[in-house]
């Protein structure tokens, strides 16, 4: 059985990647996601704030140059209330890189495109394999236009593609007026992949200390529906890669997402609820069903059912939802 996949130019032993979650923090865990089966690790993100928080130091270690790399880092403090400082996670980077084989994708989460993006080039010299870019971005301004947030996000891959040429990934959320035509602007702009889609925090509200509530809620797999719609819809329409993330709990949903049009499909939740040799389960069970069904290869399946290889076009759309509501019976 040939699991292989591209993504974004990088040949992948699977399609099963580790998406940024806190497992990519301790060296030992990213060895034991290669050894289950993960064809790559995304690390957990950096973010803009951190960056910045930094940004004499990044001055000066850009203005200085490579050779003094190890002199710049011990200018790089821990970011205040951060576990892991930009130092150390370029440090993590470069021990990631000589203790497994498979790619690293360093995660950079930002939203301007000021002060920090040429830490992207850090991360490269570093050893990234890839960037993946987590546009994390909740416009709550009632005088900035839909227009205005779309080329923000624009600006901030363009700014980071022209500063490295390793791939760079865009992590994006689903809340555009017009998802198709910005993932096309993405894909114009460089993106050599799309990641579908960010899960944005949602605060709660505790009732009894009357507060807001941080909650963290893991995924469950009926949360593929929306990334699984919108890859079924793009795939064949975009030139980078896919990637899904959110909601994968079994090879099922895997299956699912590769049929949909995905390149590689993502996994946090579910590594974090059952440790990294669930992946071994996934990577069995899918290699166990593709035989079942007769594929050959990933190739084969990947978007078997996305929307330009149906029959029914309108499937996804207006269609099925006017049928469901038709045959809909109330309990009587
Ligand atoms: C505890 C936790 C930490 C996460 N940290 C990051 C992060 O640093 N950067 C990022 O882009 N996504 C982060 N994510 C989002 C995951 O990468 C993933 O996109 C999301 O959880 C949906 O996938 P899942 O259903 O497999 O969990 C995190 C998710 C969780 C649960």
């Amino acid at each position: 059985m040939n699991l292989a996949t591209r993504y974004m130019g990088l040949t992948l032993k699977n399609p099963l990647v580790a998406s940024a979650s806190p497992l990519s923090h301790e060296i030992d865990t990213i060895r034991q996601l290669e050894d289950h089966g993960a064809a790559a690790v995304v690390m957990f993100s950096l973010f803009e704030e951190q960056i910045r928080h930094d940004a004499g130091a990044l001055d000066y270690f850009m203005s200085v140059g490579t050779d003094s790399f190890g002199e710049a880092l011990s200018y790089f403090p821990t970011a205040d209330g951060c576990d892991v400082g930009p130092s150390q996670y370029l440090d993590l980077i470069r021990k990631a890189k000589a203790a497994v084989d498979i790619p690293i994708i360093a995660s950079l989460n930002g939203t301007t495109d000021r002060g920090w993006i040429d830490f992207s080039v850090l991360m490269e010299d570093a050893g990234a394999d890839a960037i993946e870019l987590n546009i994390y971005y909740i416009p709550t301004s009632m005088h900035q236009t839909g227009a205005q947030v779309e080329e923000q996000y624009l600006d901030v891959v363009a700014r980071v593609k022209s500063a490295v040429s390793i791939p760079v990934a865009v992590k994006v959320g689903p809340y555009f007026s017009s998802f198709a035509h910005m993932a096309g602007r993405l894909d114009r702009a460089g993106a050599n992949a799309l990641v579908l889609f960010n899960r944005f925090y949602q605060p709660d509200f505790d009732i009894e200390t009357r507060s807001v509530a941080p909650t963290l809620v893991l995924s469950s797999a009926e949360e593929i529906r929306v990334p699984l719609l919108w890859i079924a819809l793009l795939h064949g329409h975009v030139k980078c890669s896919l990637a899904a993330t959110t909601g994968v709990h079994s090879a099922v949903e895997a299956i699912k997402y590769l049929m949909a049009g995905a390149d590689v499909v993502m996994s946090t939740s579910a590594l974090l609820r059952h440790g990294p040799s669930w992946l071994s389960r996934v990577v069995t069970n899918l290699t166990e069903w593709m035989e079942r069904k007769g594929y050959d290869s990933v190739n084969q399946l990947r978007g078997s059912m996305s929307q330009k290889s149906l029959p029914d076009s309108m499937a996804f759309v207006r269609g099925n939802y006017i049928r469901i509501l038709e045959s809909y019976k109330p309990a009587p």
